[in-house]
């Protein structure tokens, strides 16, 4: 394909040459359909701090004539797959394709997502996948007509506002514990191991400096040294010291709504309007993730974990303005009980598959055929 005005290249990131005009195309690139709201995201002068909390990890520019037109991200772990006889695979994950809209349809998105698929081949990656919004049309085709990758999984993604004026209520039955991480790892690592992606280094999330901690909640009177008739799990990061979003592209209506009514709430604080917070100006969120539980009990237990996350968040940075959650698309049980609001989720993200290697072709076939597991493992590191 030529390309006008000179060869395109292909190379990888460099933070001194490329930093802020990286920064310059990711501000100018709306994610989704052009007609709809759209989350802009600032890297805070970082455009790597979305992947370098991944094992390895990559990112590649694509430059026209001098110009940065392109970039795409790529990180690689090892996470429990269905690929007998150890059930273990190699995964790459694509993020942050932007190309930038005056060069677009040229196959510049498609070139970077061949390189970055010849850095996985290089690194013996089993499969790459990635996650987008089902209503992104260049993307969906971008990926799954012209690439092959496959439709695998359709999580949920809650979303939850954080209202600083008020705190949610904890049922007083229940008890709340933080773990320690060797206690959280050992947890992961007896109930959710088998669950779909579930990252084989998990220690190093919950050592990470942005993982907040994990929690469990169990009914009061029974201890947690010996399993609780009904329990509940989630851990919880901040990646609002990370990077923040940004809402773009929205209707003035909703605009002026979401100004009356903090402006209400402000000085007429006894007027019960939802509050919408402002997303105009860059904000923060609390990622929660490794939702898991057992027992009868387990729906209130876990929406009371939820209500403890909106009240630490409430109570700590202004700027942490909601709490997401992603499940797996089956996992009705945990969209049922945690709080958040319609309006603001998506019932369903798209997570596309392909295999890298020969062999794994038809084990591909038969991820996807093959009914998911409840839980599914969201890494906070790849949000
Ligand atoms: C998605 C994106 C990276 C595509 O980049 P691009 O350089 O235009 O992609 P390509 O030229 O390689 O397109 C390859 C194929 O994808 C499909 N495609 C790309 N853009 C499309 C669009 N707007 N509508 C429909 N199909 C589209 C077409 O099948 C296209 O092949 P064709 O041009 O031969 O018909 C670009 O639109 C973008 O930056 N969007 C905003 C950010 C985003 O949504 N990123 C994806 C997040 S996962």
């Amino acid at each position: 394909m030529g390309y006008g005005s000179g060869e395109l290249i292909i190379r990888s990131y460099n933070a001194q040459n490329d930093r802020v005009r990286v920064e310059g195309l990711e501000s100018i690139c709306e994610v989704g359909p052009a007609d709809k709201p759209f989350l802009f995201t600032d890297t805070l002068g970082d455009p790597i701090c979305r992947i370098k909390n991944s094992p390895i990890y990559n990112m590649l520019v694509a430059e026209l004539g001098g110009q940065l037109v392109g970039v795409i991200q790529g990180t690689i772990k090892l996470v429990t797959l269905h690929k007998p006889p150890k059930n273990v695979a190699k995964v790459g994950y694509i993020l942050g394709l932007r190309v930038a809209p005056a060069y677009r349809r040229h196959g510049i998105g498609s070139r970077l997502v061949t390189k970055l698929e010849e850095w996985f081949v290089a690194c013996d990656v089993d499969y790459t996948y990635m996650a987008t919004e089902k209503d992104n049309e260049a993307s969906y085709k971008l990926f799954v007509n012209k690439l092959g990758y496959v439709k695998f999984r359709t999580p949920a993604i809650l979303v939850n506002p954080v209202n600083h004026h008020r705190s949610s209520q904890i049922s007083s039955n229940f008890k709340l514990t933080k773990l320690k991480i060797e206690e959280a790892e050992s947890l992961y690592r007896k109930y959710l191991s088998s669950t779909e992606f579930f990252p084989i280094d998990i220690g190093n999330i919950l050592r990470n400096k942005l993982s907040l901690g994990t929690w469990v909640s169990y009914p009061k009177g029974e201890t947690w040294g010996k399993v609780p008739t009904s329990w509940a799990m989630l851990s919880v990061w901040n990646s609002g010291e990370l990077f923040k979003l940004r809402l773009g592209n929205v209707p003035i209506s909703c605009f002026m709504y979401t100004k009356s009514s903090q402006l209400i709430q402000k000085f007429l604080p006894c007027f019960k309007l939802p509050s919408i917070p402002d997303f105009f100006n860059p904000f923060g969120f609390y990622f929660i993730y490794g939702v898991y539980g057992e027992g009868p009990l387990y729906g209130k237990l876990v929406k009371s974990l939820c209500n403890f996350v909106h009240n630490m968040a409430s109570s700590r940075p202004k700027d942490c303005k909601v709490i997401v959650t992603e499940i797996g698309g089956n996992d009705t049980r945990s969209k049922l009980h945690i709080p958040h609001r319609k309006s603001m989720s998506c019932s369903e993200d798209l997570w596309c598959i392909k295999s890298l290697k020969n062999e794994d072709r038809k084990s591909v076939h038969k991820l996807t055929t093959v009914p998911p597991t409840r839980a599914l493992f969201v890494d906070p590191r790849e949000v």
